[in-house]
């Protein structure tokens, strides 16, 4: 057992290192379903903090970092370091659901983050993805009520396996998939800039918490008492939209008046991205269910549930999955979540975050085409709109989807990778590393208006 078998990331083979090559090889590899190279397309050769350099040594200021995945940005020090700790002290790489004494550690950071210290809480591994996650939390629901409806939202976005993507605004990913998770009832969401009830402002948020609530108490609503509600407190995909604070607190209220259990997906949200440690606490409401993923795997794949210990409903072994042990994802997750409190990360995003909207506020005022900015944190949407086209009622110009797209292009030919989400992809997404700095915002800022320059938007 002499040979080694060695994998050198940079040269597996002597390919020409251009983008083009690698991008054609993707697309005769790979199936259809590849979404981020379409939009991106670009062969990643290294990475560091908020930049990614390809294979043609281009770099890009990264605000995806991992779909919100990466909370410290590429390759963090502490972070390989943690690694290298694991690989070091032979503990082995996956254990199933058994317990080592890092599995320990972890569990007892993460539980002291959730609400009262997590006293009431105890965690669920699940499999790896934010899905596998809220497919847990939706059975688990299920079981505990005895009831099998589901209430969610316009908008809300709980990731592509069969029941989180039932439970998912978009429609286009649903089109051909016959048989979704039956019971499901979606509710308005609200929207800071385009009320779904069309009436806005404060009236549009109390005639949202009105109706969620009629529903839930009228006997004549045709719509059978539900298992669970799930939300995010700030939806991702589906546009940055925040929750009001007044909604989700009426919402837990609501909830718990009636035994219905509430489900909050803070897989994009959670950990900081918001300016504070879960998106909830915003309004300062407990959530029956936590979902997390994303950050709190520190780069590695990785979902928890938090359960409030009264729903531990679970018989043992009645939700299994192989990969629920991966010591990596617990090293580097532990490692992420320490820094994120110990650096107090929280109070940074909060004040960046206000800094950059006044900033996009500035910049919406001398280019129309940006309808609105929204978000909390370095969660941070910016809605690209048609300003030479009639207003609605509410003051608000036809979403423009093409142009949003054609700047996330001259964003990427820039240097800048941002996603877009949002109805018609509409809205450009801001999801940097936690550790962005103020002169790397700036850095956005600058290559974000060279976008709109070149998409020939003239300022006025
Ligand atoms: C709020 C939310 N929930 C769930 C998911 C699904 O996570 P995954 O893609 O890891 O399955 C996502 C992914 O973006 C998400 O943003």
């Amino acid at each position: 057992m002499t040979d080694k078998v060695r994998i050198d990331t940079l040269s597996a083979h002597s390919l020409p290192q251009s983008n083009d090559t690698f991008l054609a090889r993707q697309a005769e590899f790979e199936s259809n379903v590849r979404s981020y190279p379409r939009k991106l397309p670009l062969a990643i050769a290294k990475a560091q903090g908020v930049w990614i350099t390809d294979v043609e040594n281009n770099q890009y200021l990264d605000c995806l970092a991992g779909a919100g995945t990466l909370a410290l940005g590429h390759n963090h020090p502490d972070v390989l370091q943690s690694i290298q700790s694991v690989i070091s002290s032979g503990l082995p790489l996956h254990t199933l659901d058994l317990t080592t004494p890092l599995k320990d550690e972890f569990s007892s950071y993460l539980l002291s983050l959730l609400p009262g210290q997590g006293k009431e809480y105890c965690l669920q591994f699940t499999g790896p993805s934010g899905a596998d996650a809220v497919e847990a939390a939706l059975k688990l629901a299920k079981k505990v009520t005895g009831r099998s409806g589901i209430i969610s939202f316009s908008g809300a976005y709980h990731g592509m396996t069969h029941g989180a993507l039932s439970v998912t605004g978009n429609l286009s990913p649903k089109e051909a998939v016959s048989n979704m998770m039956p019971e499901v009832q979606f509710m308005p969401y609200p929207h800071l800039y385009r009320c779904p009830l069309g009436i806005g402002g404060d009236a549009g948020v109390k005639a949202l918490t009105y109706y969620f609530e009629n529903l839930i108490n009228d006997v004549e609503s045709g719509v059978r008492k539900p298992a669970a509600v799930i939300l995010e407190a700030v939806q991702g995909e589906g546009g940055v939209n925040p929750a009001p604070v007044e909604w989700l607190q009426r919402i837990r209220k609501v909830t718990q008046e009636h035994g219905i259990l509430l489900i909050l997906d803070e897989v994009q949200a959670g950990f900081c991205r918001t300016g504070k440690l879960f998106a909830f606490e915003h309004a300062g409401i407990e959530p029956d269910i936590i979902v997390m993923s994303k950050a709190v795997g520190g780069g590695l794949p990785l979902a928890v549930l938090g359960i409030k210990k009264q729903f531990d409903a679970w018989a043992p072994g009645h939700h299994t999955g192989t990969f629920r042990g991966n010591q990596l994802a617990m090293a580097t997750g532990l490692t992420t979540l320490k820094i994120l409190k110990d650096k107090s990360v929280a109070d940074k995003v909060t004040a960046q975050g206000e800094w950059l909207k006044g900033k996009l506020a500035d910049l919406q005022k001398r280019y129309p085409v940006i309808g609105h900015v929204r978000g909390l944190g370095l969660m941070i949407g910016i809605e690209i709109v048609k300003p030479d086209e009639a207003q609605d009622h509410m003051g608000c110009y036809p979403a423009d989807g093409e142009l949003s797209a054609l700047l996330q292009k001259k964003c990427f030919e820039s240097g800048l990778i941002l996603e877009r989400g949002g109805r018609h992809g509409c809205v450009l997404r801001l999801l940097p590393s936690l550790l962005i700095t103020d002169e790397e915002l700036g850095i956005f800022l600058d290559k974000f208006e060279n976008a709109l320059l070149g998409a020939g938007i003239k300022p006025v």
